[in-house]
């Protein structure tokens, strides 16, 4: 896994997804090579190794996904939504991959206040994957966000 060394710089679009820059850690992630890898083997198949998504398959994560912790039911969906929740990861690995991939792709939307995800939290939100009314929500979702202001800085 040739791509595994490239140290490259965290937020350049032309890099790919790398685990966290020497010395940081996220909050709620003990190991950020093993939540890359993860991302690589499970996840960046539709939301491609930068998080931008692709056209009908999977929408960008990439300068958005952190929205959706600024919104009232958000964290629900994040943690119910049918790629994150029919995962083959144990609760423990998904919180970390979550907590690593908000860090990743859209930290200027963290919000000051954010609560890492728990494998208690996903275990509990995993055992009701959102269906086709995931696409529904997500927009709902996205607007709440819009008109609360959560613009790009
Ligand atoms: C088969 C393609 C596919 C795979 C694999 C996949 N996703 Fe997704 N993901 C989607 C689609 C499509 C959506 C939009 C919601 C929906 O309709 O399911 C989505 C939505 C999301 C969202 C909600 C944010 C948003 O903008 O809606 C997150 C977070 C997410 N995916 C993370 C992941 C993670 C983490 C993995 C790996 C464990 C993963 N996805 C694997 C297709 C995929």
């Amino acid at each position: 896994m040739a791509a595994a060394q490239a140290p490259g710089a965290v937020g350049t679009p032309a890099t790919p997804a790398t685990a966290a820059a020497p010395g940081t850690v996220p909050a709620g992630v003990q190991n950020p090579q093993r939540a890359w890898q993860n991302w690589t083997l499970n996840c960046q198949g539709c939301h491609r190794p930068d998080g931008t998504g692709s056209d009908g398959t999977a929408p960008s994560l990439a300068g958005t996904v952190s929205k959706f912790l600024t919104v009232p039911g958000g964290r629900e969906y994040l943690g119910r939504v049918p790629g994150v929740a029919t995962s083959p990861f144990s609760n423990a690995d998904l919180a970390e991959l979550m907590n690593w991939m908000f860090w990743r792709f859209d930290k200027e939307h963290m919000p000051a206040d954010f609560v890492p995800f728990t494998a208690e939290e996903l275990g509990r939100l995993r055992t009701q994957p959102l269906r086709l009314e995931a696409s529904q929500m997500r927009a709902a979702l996205l607007q709440k966000a819009e008109s609360a202001g959560v613009v790009a800085e």
